[in-house]
Order: structure tokens, then C-alpha cells, then sequence
């Protein structure tokens, strides 16, 4: 039998990604940051490779500083509407679930289409989200230190972007279903928004 999986999507800045890893720690389940994977594919353009050689550890072998770069982010959202890629990326999630991992009770992944495509079957789904605003803010809050010279406006019209590229893609884009339980995170901290997804997997306790 599949261990339990928490399947949060949602929108970059939004909160998923901190909320899922520290979810995963409090469950001791095991974390993956599905726009990760995307990311390393385009990072190493895999025009010319055989994408089908490629493993998770592969990708999570690169320096996530590569990675988290505005380029990065418009490239794998790019990269992300292409049927091969979304194939490949979505077999080695599955394998990831099935096999989380020795210590592991079960997984958390985050990212667009994980309660929608990649595990249906998810025992919780979750969709976490923010006003637009609040997301550029956020981001512009986490960057400016390391990039002076980064600018709000740049950051609010590149996440709309990759909104609009994420929401509109033909394969797998991200949708809110009426199976979600929503977490808008707007008007709360992240830490906050977390206790709310803990409250709903705790008391559900894997019991379906
Ligand atoms: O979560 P992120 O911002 O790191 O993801 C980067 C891009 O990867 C995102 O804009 C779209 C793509 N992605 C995807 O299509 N499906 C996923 N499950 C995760 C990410």
C-alpha cells in the first residue's frame, strides 16, 4: 500500500514551498519541491541530452542558487508546457511517492498539477494562494538584499507572467478543483498559514 501523500499546489510566491517543507519535517515525511525538477531541466537544457537518463538526484544535485534566478523561473515555466518534460517529470514524482524513502511515513509535494495530475489519489490537497501584490512583495522582500538593483515593478510583472503561462498551458495547468481545501495567505503569515494546513492533515490523521 502507497504511503500517505499531502499534495499543496499553488502559485510562485504564494507560500507553498516553505509551508510543505516545514510540513514535511512536523509529519516526518519526506519533501519534494516539484519546481525544482523544472527548473533543473532548464537549467540544463536538456535539448541535447536523453531526458529519459535523467534522475531526481540529478536534478537535486544542482546548486539550488543556480536555479533561483528570474531567468530560471521564466525558463522552466517556459520548458514546463512541453508534453516530454511534464512525461519524464511526472514519472520520476510518482516514483518518488512510491518510494519515499526508507524513514520516511510519507511525502509532501509541492508545485502546479500535484493533486490534479500527478497523484490524483492524494490523501489531502491543498491549494495555497495570495494576492498577486503580496506575493510580488514578498519576493521583492526576499531579493533586494542580494540584488540591489531588482525593482518591485520587474518582480510583479514577472510573476504575472508565469501566472498566466502557468494557468493557460494546455498539459497540466494549474487549476483550483472543488477537492482543494484553499489556504489564502494574503492576510496571514506564512507560520500561521502552516497551522491551518496542519490543523486540516492532523485532524484528518490519514484515515482515509
Ligand atoms: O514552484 P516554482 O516557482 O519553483 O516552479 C517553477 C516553474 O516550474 C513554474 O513556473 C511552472 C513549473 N512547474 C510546473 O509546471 N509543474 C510543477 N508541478 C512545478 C513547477
Amino acid at each position: 500500500m502507497r504511503k500517505p501523500v499531502v499534495a499543496i499546489d499553488g502559485p510562485a510566491g504564494s507560500g507553498k514551498g516553505t509551508i510543505a517543507r516545514l510540513l514535511a519535517d512536523r509529519l516526518g515525511f519526506a519533501y519534494l519541491d516539484t519546481g525544482i525538477l523544472y527548473r533543473a531541466v532548464a537549467y540544463i537544457n536538456v535539448g541535447d541530452r536523453n531526458l529519459s537518463t535523467l534522475s531526481i538526484s540529478d536534478l537535486l544535485s544542482i546548486p539550488e542558487s543556480d536555479l533561483r534566478t528570474d531567468e530560471i523561473s521564466a525558463k522552466a515555466s517556459e520548458i514546463a508546457k512541453l508534453p516530454n518534460i511534464r512525461e519524464i517529470l511526472t514519472k520520476l514524482q510518482r516514483e518518488f511517492v512510491a518510494n519515499p524513502g526508507e524513514g520516511s511515513e510519507g511525502s509532501v509535494l509541492d508545485g502546479r498539477d500535484i493533486a490534479t495530475v500527478v497523484v490524483p489519489g492524494a490523501d489531502y490537497k491543498i491549494f495555497v494562494t495570495a494576492d498577486l501584490e503580496v506575493r510580488a512583495k514578498r519576493r521583492f522582500d526576499a531579493l533586494k538584499q542580494a540584488n540591489p538593483q531588482i525593482t518591485y515593478d520587474e518582480i510583479y510583472q514577472s510573476l504575472a507572467a508565469r501566472d498566466e503561462q502557468d494557468r493557460t498551458r494546455k498539459i497540466a495547468p494549474l487549476v483550483f478543483t472543488d477537492d482543494y481545501v484553499l489556504i489564502d495567505t494574503t492576510n496571514d503569515s506564512i507560520e500561521e498559514s502552516l497551522e491551518k494546513v496542519a490543523r486540516v492533515v492532523e485532524k484528518g490523521k490519514f484515515s482515509k
